[in-house]
C-alpha cells in the first residue's frame, strides 16, 4: 500500500468516528446485496440436505434480563454492582462507550437522582451529570441548599437509567432499558436513598412504567417502596427555558418534603 496515512492520523480518525457515533466496522467499498445472488447448491447435494434447520435449544438461549437479575442480585456493594455491570455481555451500548458511567455525589444520602444516559462528556470523564445539562442541575440543586459534593444531610447521589452513552444521544431502546433495569433497582437498594428524584421521561419509562413528564412532574408517586418525585430533565429545561418556573416549584416541593421529614 502507497497510503501515507500514520499511526497517530489513523488514530485520530477512528476516535473522531467514535465519537460520531459509529459502533460498526464496515468496508470501504459499499455492497450492493440486493443485487448479490446466492451460491449455487454443490453438486448432487440438496440445499434441504447440506443446511438442516438447528432447532434453537431452549436451555442455549439467552435471556439477557434474568441474567441482568442474577448479576444484579448477587452484588453485595456499589463496588461489586460497578464491576457487575462492566462484565454484563448483553448491552451492546458499551461497545460503542468509552466510560461506564456509574454514579457521582455521596451515597447514603437522602436524595437519589435518576437520569436517562450519559451524554458526550460524561462518556469521556465516566461521570454522570458533568455536561452543560448537569451543571444546570448543580444549580438547581444549589438554590435548594443541597449537592453532589456536600455532606450526607445536604448531598445527593446520582445515577442514570444507563450507565452507557447510546450512539448520537438516541433514546433508550425498550430492550436497553429492560436489561439494565435489575441494576438500576439494585443501585437504588445498595446506596439506600429515602427519595428518587427522576428526570424526564425515560427514568419514568423505566421506574414508574408512565410516560408523559408534563402530567407527572410535581406529582410523588411510588417505585421500589421509596417517594419518587418527577422533574423535567435539566436538557429539557435548557432547550425550554420557559419550563424552569415548573421546576421551580417542583424543587421547592422536593425542599419543604426534605425539611418535613428532617
Ligand atoms: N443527561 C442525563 O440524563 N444523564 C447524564 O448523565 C447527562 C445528561
Ligand atoms: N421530554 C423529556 O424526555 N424530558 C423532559 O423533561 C421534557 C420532555
Amino acid at each position: 500500500m502507497d497510503s501515507q496515512i500514520d499511526w497517530h492520523a489513523a488514530r485520530a480518525a477512528l476516535e473522531w468516528q467514535l465519537e460520531m457515533g459509529v459502533t460498526e466496522a464496515i468496508s470501504d467499498v459499499p455492497v450492493n446485496r440486493f443485487e448479490q445472488v446466492a451460491p449455487p447448491p454443490m453438486a448432487g447435494i440438496s440445499p434441504a440436505v447440506s443446511a438442516p434447520a438447528v432447532p434453537v435449544q431452549p436451555s442455549q438461549s439467552v435471556d439477557p434480563v434474568a441474567e441482568a437479575e442474577t448479576a444484579a442480585r448477587v452484588a453485595g456493594d456499589l463496588a461489586a454492582l460497578k464491576s457487575a455491570m462492566a462484565a454484563f455481555p448483553h448491552c451492546d451500548l458499551q461497545k460503542g462507550a468509552r466510560n461506564l458511567v456509574f454514579c457521582d455525589g455521596v451515597p447514603g444520602s437522602s436524595v437519589m437522582i435518576v437520569g436517562e444516559a450519559p451524554g458526550r462528556e460524561e462518556d469521556q470523564i465516566g461521570k454522570p451529570f458533568v455536561g452543560r445539562a448537569g451543571k444546570l442541575l448543580d444549580r438547581m440543586l444549589a438554590a435548594i441548599d443541597l449537592g453532589r459534593d456536600h455532606d450526607s444531610a445536604q448531598g445527593v447521589y446520582i445515577t442514570n437509567v444507563l450507565p452507557w452513552r447510546p450512539p448520537q444521544n438516541r433514546d433508550p431502546k425498550p430492550t436497553e432499558m429492560a436489561m439494565m433495569l435489575p441494576f438500576l433497582k439494585r443501585h437504588i437498594e445498595l446506596a439506600q436513598p429515602k427519595l428518587l428524584v427522576v428526570m424526564g421521561n425515560i427514568p419514568c419509562q423505566a421506574l414508574l412504567g408512565k410516560r408523559g413528564i408534563t402530567r407527572l412532574r410535581g406529582q410523588w408517586d411510588e417505585a421500589v417502596g421509596l417517594p419518587v418525585l418527577p422533574m423535567f430533565h435539566p436538557a429539557y429545561l435548557l432547550r425550554t427555558p420557559a419550563a424552569k418556573r415548573e421546576t421551580w416549584a417542583d424543587l421547592l416541593e422536593l425542599r419543604a418534603h426534605l425539611d418535613k421529614k428532617a
